[in-house]
Parts: structure tokens; sequence; C-alpha cells
């Protein structure tokens, strides 16, 4: 069976807890010779900085760039709100994102039936809901030059940030949006703002040229405002949602609200494949670390463990396996399984850790099923 190697970085606050769940089902599934994964474990963020005085070492993105792929928990804390841009846990993500550059950031927001109460929308609004936002994640005002906070001489402060996109960054994070459509509805909603933003007309135009190498696929185009007031008028009118750095990364913590738990959510960023078919990836789920609930048993461990999911498909070319986790999630979330941030009335509470449990049973459960 193919060897695979895999980083893992926990980062802080709830990372480490889904983690232990992730490496649970990675450990179940070793033994039961389904994969054969090696994993190598380091700090991120703000555990790296206490450690290192750096969110994220040489060493580490060194070793994510040699593994079949990286699975990150959640970065971030109020202790390290003090500690200057370059050096807080936020800047070791975005620095690994960069130099393996992760261009294109895969959210997909999803609505398990199970689920739907969860929802603050109304069910027949978000019944059957399946978007996929796909972010730009390497370019855009996140880190555009010039930058900074600067003294002016009439002695105020003045802060600068850059929104720039070059036509190959838009095109290649294009054909991602592109090619994943035509897997799916065949239809992608591009989104910025060309009314008020050079960057944004650059985009739409680039976005309808590269249309003309799709003819199957049907393109529209959406001011982000407009896009921000549709998610909660009639989300079910998106497939892919392609968009740059900051309008993804607002858009999809909306598109995850619609679903009812950040909790449930994954996410991939992936680079380009090289001359050797290897391709640089980053799964990690789209919770933020959570640091009022870390360390008590409580999170949600399913985010980080359809990451691990996703990697299964998209970097190790085992889909079966994929397909099993999420068909074995949705059972046990019909079985009434929930922490606490799904909880509903006549389900039953469980911790994290059972959580992950009551998932390794259902896969041992179905697993013959799954693999005949
Ligand atoms: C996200 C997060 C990050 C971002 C932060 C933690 C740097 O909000 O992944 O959406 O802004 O990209
Ligand atoms: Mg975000």
């Amino acid at each position: 069976m193919k060897q695979h190697h895999i980083l893992i970085t926990p980062g802080d606050g709830i990372g480490p807890e889904v983690m232990t769940e992730v490496k649970k089902i990675i450990s179940f599934l070793n033994t039961e010779h389904l994969t054969n994964i090696t994993i190598t474990e380091r700090p991120i963020g703000g555990a790296a900085y206490d450690i290192h005085g750096v969110p994220v070492t040489d060493e580490t993105i060194d070793i994510a760039r040699k593994a079949d792929c990286v699975l990150l928990g959640a970065v971030g804390g109020p202790q390290w709100d003090g500690v200057e841009y370059s050096l807080r846990p936020e800047a070791g993500l975005l620095k690994i994102r960069k130099d393996l550059d992760l261009f294109a950031n895969l959210r997909p927001a999803i609505v398990f039936d199970a689920l739907i109460q969860a929802s603050t929308l109304k069910p027949d609004i978000v019944q059957g809901l399946d978007i996929l936002i796909v972010r730009e994640l390497t370019g855009g005002v996140y880190f555009g030059q010039p930058r900074g906070i600067f003294d002016l001489p009439n002695g105020e402060r003045q802060g600068i940030n850059t929104q720039v996109y070059t036509t190959s960054e838009i095109r290649r994070v294009g054909r991602v949006a592109f090619e994943l459509a035509r897997k799916r509805q065949g239809h992608v909603t591009s989104c910025e703002k060309a009314n008020v933003m050079e960057s944004g007309k650059l985009w739409r135009e680039e976005m309808t040229k590269l249309q003309m190498e799709y003819p199957d696929v049907r393109l529209s185009h959406m001011y982000a405002d407009n896009c921000a007031m549709q998610l909660l008028k009639n989300p079910r009118q998106f497939d892919v949602i392609v968009t740059d750095n900051l309008f993804g990364d607002i858009l999809s913590d909306e598109a995850s609200m619609l679903t009812g738990s950040l909790g449930m959510l994954p996410s991939a960023s992936l680079g380009a494949c090289d001359q050797n078919g290897h391709q640089n990836a980053l799964y990690e789920p789209v919770h933020g670390s959570a640091p009022d609930i870390a360390g008590q048993g409580k999170a949600n461990p399913l985010a980080a463990i359809l990451s691990f999911a996703m990697a299964l498909r998209f970097s190790l070319d085992l889909p079966a396996i994929a397909d099993h986790i999420e068909a074995s999630t949705r059972t046990i979330l019909d079985n009434g399984i929930r922490t606490g941030d799904i909880m509903a009335a006549g389900c039953r509470m469980v911790s994290t850790s059972e959580m992950g449990d009551t998932l390794i049973t259902e896969l041992k459960r179905t697993q013959k099923k799954a693999v005949e």
C-alpha cells in the first residue's frame, strides 16, 4: 500500500483537542490497513511562538513542503494579542499559506439534513444547500505592498494596505473554480467590487475571458456586497463562488453560518502541481481556536475530521475512504449525536473525544460494506 506522510500542526485553543480526534481516525485506518500514513507533528501559531519565538519555523515549512499534505487545527488566542503583527499566531498561518503558494482555498458550505434546525435561517431556505466558495488565498489586500502604519508630516498616523491582483493570480484561481464547477452544477459566480475598484474590474474581465475556455460552465458576476445579501436571501442560487482573499474571508464566514455550525465545516488550501505531480496542500477546519472553550472537551471535532476527509480525496487519492468518513458522519448526526455547538432537543450531547469515538464505531460497523 502506498505510504503517505502528513504534517500535523495542532496550533492553539481547541486545535490540539480536535486534532487528537483526527489522529485517532488515522490510527484506526492504519490499524485496519486501509491507509499507511505516517505523521510528523509540529507546533504552529501561538504554540510555536511560545517555544521558538516565531509562529512557524523554517523547519516546519520545510516539512510541510515535503509532506503529502498538512493538517492544521487552529491558531490564535488573547494571550498573544500584544505580540507584533509579524509574530502573531495568524502570521504563522499566513506564512505557511504564502510559502507553500496555497492560492486556492476551497470552503464548502453544506447543510446536513439532521442539522437543519441549527441554522438561523428558515429550513426551506437552506435545505439541501451545497455551496463551494473558492477564495483566492495568497494575494490581495492581505499581502499587497505598501502596507504599514506611517507617521504623516501633519502629526497624523496613516494605516495602509494595498489591494493588488495580477492577471495570472486571477486566472489560476479562476481555473480551479471552473474545473470544480464542471464536477458540480456547472455554475460559477464571480464576486468583486468592479463598480469601485480597479482590481475588481480586472478580476471581472479576466473571469469573462477565462470562461471562453469553459463553454460548458455558466458564469455570473456579482458585486461582493450583493453576494453577502443574496447568501441570506436565496443561497441556493449559488454553486461555486470564486472571489478574492478579503471578500472570500468574509463571505465564507457568512456562508458557514447558513449551515448552522462553524464546527462542521472543513476547508482545503491547494497550490499548483509541480513537474513531479506533487501539489502542496493544507487542510483545516473553518472554525477558529475558540479560546473560550479550549481544553474543556466541548469542541466539535467534525470540521477537522471532515478536513482530513478532503485530504484523503484531494491529496492522498483515497476518495472511497473520504466518502466513508463523510457518510458515517451523516449517520451519527442522524442518530442524534451532538457536541454543544449543534445540540438540539432530543439529541445526546457528547464530548469532543466521544464524538471521535462514536465516529470510529460507525466506521467499524460499516467498514465491510464500504470496502466491498
Ligand atoms: C481564515 C482566518 C484567517 C484569515 C486568519 C486567522 C489569518 O480568518 O482562515 O478565514 O483571515 O484568512
Ligand atoms: Mg476568516
